[in-house]
């Protein structure tokens, strides 16, 4: 018998271990998971990239713009001095103003790395001082002092001062690109990271949709291997089943052949022994007869009782023999040895007992099955049926013969027989050994009727029952007697 302990659903894959459904769908909202936050993460951080860049930019125009209104003040400033014409004052308040507005805005542009670095710190420093160096020379051009201004004017420490600044402001600029560079180096890296993280959880995706793909067909394989053994199990199991079925088939023939054996034995045994005995004492009381004196009326009488009693059982030998074994069907035929059986059966059950029989063309073994049948039917509607009337059929076809026996009595259930009941499945048995079929026709309070049908020419009968068949038939034959008549009317008396 196959061996279903050793079916594994998930057989030790070569390659990759395939993943169940749920590990799959872990698998893959893990990746999408990923997917989503490394995409979240790069653009937060690629937009405070563009971000510092933007800043950088308007940190540069604002350096630029601080630059020219610090060249605009010191024009300004320089056209007061020289000329006194107050009217100058007005465009170098003004740039001093725009200096002043730009100065903020640089504090507040400015990315923490520029605006902690040593280029912001001299830069704000230098404008601090070129602008304290322009208000100082205004005033004293104010206060009519030009000492000092011719000192301012001819000196270059002004000069000195704008390129220092101009200097600080080219650094600072360099700072600014320096760090544009920087951020966009970082965006390209982290477009690559977002790159190469979206396709590695792609491939990450698909090894899980591999996996699954892998699982499911390695689910089917095992599906389809235990189906096979479930198969072949249930294949085993079935020869099994057919295998004791025929056995118990041949059984069952094997012990009715041997109980109609046994009662042609008994039949026989009856006949010729019991036969010859009785015969003989009917000679012997016979002799005797003849041989009373006159006058001993009361020795007669003795004798024609005793006559009488040897008669009797002369008779009741004769029914025995013929319930063990029917002489009629081989000496008389089918049709009449049923005949005989349902006019005895009518007036043992006071029934009334209509019969419809065709001669049928048969051999002796299913002769004797459908005269059994016949019997078991009527036994049991003796028993159970309550009937008032009873039909017995027997009909002639091409290829087989029908009988059948139906009452209009109680009825039955036939797919509810009592456990202990056997006549039936017998009657079944002998007519499906004959390689024909019996039906029940029966319902509680609807009467019955039971038909069987056998083939004319037999279908050849299986192996095992063949011989079965044959041993039937030949004891059928060995049954054969001669009629008692001749020897009891041989018998004087
Ligand atoms: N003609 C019938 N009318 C009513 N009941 C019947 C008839 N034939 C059979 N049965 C029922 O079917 C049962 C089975 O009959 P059978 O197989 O001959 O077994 P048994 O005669 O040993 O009881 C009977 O017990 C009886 O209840
Ligand atoms: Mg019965």
């Amino acid at each position: 018998m196959p061996d279903l302990t050793a079916i594994t659903p998930h057989d030790p894959p070569r390659k990759l271990r395939p993943l169940s459904l749920g590990a799959t769908l872990i698998v893959a909202a893990l990746c999408a998971l990923a997917m989503i936050w490394l995409n979240e993460s790069t653009h937060r951080r690629i937009t405070a990239a563009l971000q510092s860049i933007q800043q950088l930019h308007s940190t540069r125009t604002t350096i630029n713009g601080l630059a020219r209104a610090l060249l605009e003040a010191e024009s300004s400033q320089r056209g007061y001095i020289i000329t006194g014409d107050r009217e100058y004052l007005t465009p170098y308040n003004a740039a001093l103003a725009e200096t002043e507005r730009l100065l903020k805005d640089l504090t507040a542009q400015a990315p923490a790395a520029m605006a902690e670095s040593d280029a912001m710190t001299s830069f704000v420093s230098l404008l601090s001082q070129k602008i304290g160096e322009m208000a100082l020379t205004v005033r004293m051009r104010e206060e009519e002092r030009p000492e000092v201004v011719n000192f301012v004017v001819t000196s270059n420490v002004g000069l000195q001062q704008m390129r220092a600044f101009q200097a600080q402001g080219n650094a600072l600029r360099a700072l600014a690109q320096s760090l544009v560079q920087t951020k966009r180096a970082e965006i390209y890296r982290l477009l690559n990271v977002s790159r190469f993280g979206l396709a590695a959880g792609v491939l990450a995706a698909f090894l899980a949709f591999f996996l699954y793909v892998n699982q499911i067909r390695a689910t089917r394989r095992a599906d389809a291997q235990q189906q096979a053994l479930l198969e072949a199990e249930r294949d085993a199991l079935e020869s099994q089943v057919r295998e004791r079925t025929s056995r118990l088939t041949e059984l069952a023939t094997h012990l009715q052949q041997a109980v109609e054996d046994e009662r042609a034995h008994l039949a026989r045994e009856l006949h010729d022994e019991m036969g010859a005995l009785l015969t003989a004492a009917k000679l012997d009381v016979a002799r005797l007869k003849s041989r009373i004196p006159p006058g001993a009326d009361d020795f007669t009488d003795r004798l024609q009782h005793l006559t009488e009693t040897l008669n009797q059982g002369i008779a009741l030998k004769r029914r025995i023999i013929e319930d063990l074994r029917p002489s009629s069907l081989t000496n008389l035929g089918l049709v009449a040895s049923l005949e005989i059986l349902c006019r005895e059966f009518a007036d043992r059950a006071a029934l009334q007992v209509d019969t419809a029989l065709e001669p049928v063309d048969l051999d002796p073994a299913s002769e004797l099955t459908i005269y059994r049948v016949v019997q078991e039917a009527l036994t049991n509607i003796g028993k159970y049926a309550q009937a008032k009337k009873v039909m017995v059929t027997l009909k002639n076809y091409v290829y087989h013969a029908e009988v059948s026996v139906s009452d209009d009595g109680i009825g039955f259930d036939p797919s509810r027989l009592p456990q202990a009941s056997h006549g039936l499945v017998g009657m079944q048995h002998r007519i499906e050994a004959s390689g024909g079929r019996l039906d029940i026709n029966a319902a509680r309070g609807r009467g019955s009727r039971i038909t069987g049908t056998i083939p004319r020419r037999a279908a050849k009968p299986q192996s095992a029952l063949a011989d079965a068949m044959a041993t039937m038939s030949v004891s059928a034959q060995s049954y054969a007697m001669p009629p008692e008549a001749p020897t009891e009317a041989a018998a004087p008396g």
